[in-house]
């Protein structure tokens, strides 16, 4: 990990999406059709509960519940600006304001977690995996939207992103996420690359026998 310990990247996070709740950011929206088709294979079960980590102003939720509208939606962020907004849309969800390093759920409680654009200002990720283990069910099912970026400038940005305040902790390589998650038995099924910049990866937690 490129851990620099004298940064407070939890605190830059906040305070970087308080500030950007009320302004367009960013494109986590390129992930969104990834999710939405993986989603119309998977739901087989009405009763389904979905946790979307980093949920930022819930877009993705909105899309979400427009298909498929039994799902029990569940929106976690850190930013109390974002979930504020989120709130404000009306989306039939539970917002949350939290840490992904303590999810404020049961354990095996949740089906299906989606993490859009959110992990790599996880400052803590071996921490934030275990919970996201933790709450999913045996054989629930993760997916993860992330920035990738070829190799030469990954490692250019990786070093410059402690002097940033945007509360960016680590752009990961397709085999760090692989090698992290496989660690704590949540497993790669299928990516798929999202043009220019990005991956959408499934992943499912191994089942507990
Ligand atoms: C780039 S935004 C993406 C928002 C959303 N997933 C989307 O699809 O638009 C990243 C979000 O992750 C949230 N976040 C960052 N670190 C977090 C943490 N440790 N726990 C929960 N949320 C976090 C930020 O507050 C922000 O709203």
């Amino acid at each position: 990990m490129n851990s620099n310990k004298s940064v407070n990247y939890k605190e830059n996070t906040i305070k970087f999406f308080d500030k950007m709740a009320s302004k367009k950011h960013g494109d986590s929206f390129k992930h969104y059709n990834n999710v939405l088709d993986w989603l119309d294979l998977l739901l087989a079960n009405e009763e389904y509960t979905l946790l979307d980590l980093g949920t930022g102003k819930g877009d993705l939720l909105l899309k979400i519940i427009e298909k498929n509208k039994f799902l029990k939606l569940i929106g976690l962020d850190i930013s109390s600006e974002m979930i504020k907004l989120a709130i404000s849309k009306g989306i039939s969800a539970n917002f949350v304001i939290g840490d992904s390093e303590a999810i404020p759920l049961k354990n095996s409680s949740i089906d299906i977690i989606t993490c859009i654009n959110s992990f790599h200002h996880y400052s803590n990720p071996e921490k934030s995996i275990s919970e996201i283990a933790r709450v999913l069910k045996s054989n629930g099912t993760l997916i993860l939207g992330e920035i990738w970026i070829l190799p030469i400038f990954r490692n250019i940005i990786n070093f410059f992103l402690p002097y940033m305040k945007t509360g960016d902790y680590k752009i990961y390589s397709c085999k760090d996420i692989i090698k992290l998650f496989s660690q704590q038995g949540i497993i790669l099924v299928e990516k798929k690359y999202v043009f220019p910049s990005n991956y959408t990866y499934l992943l499912k937690k191994a089942e507990v026998k």
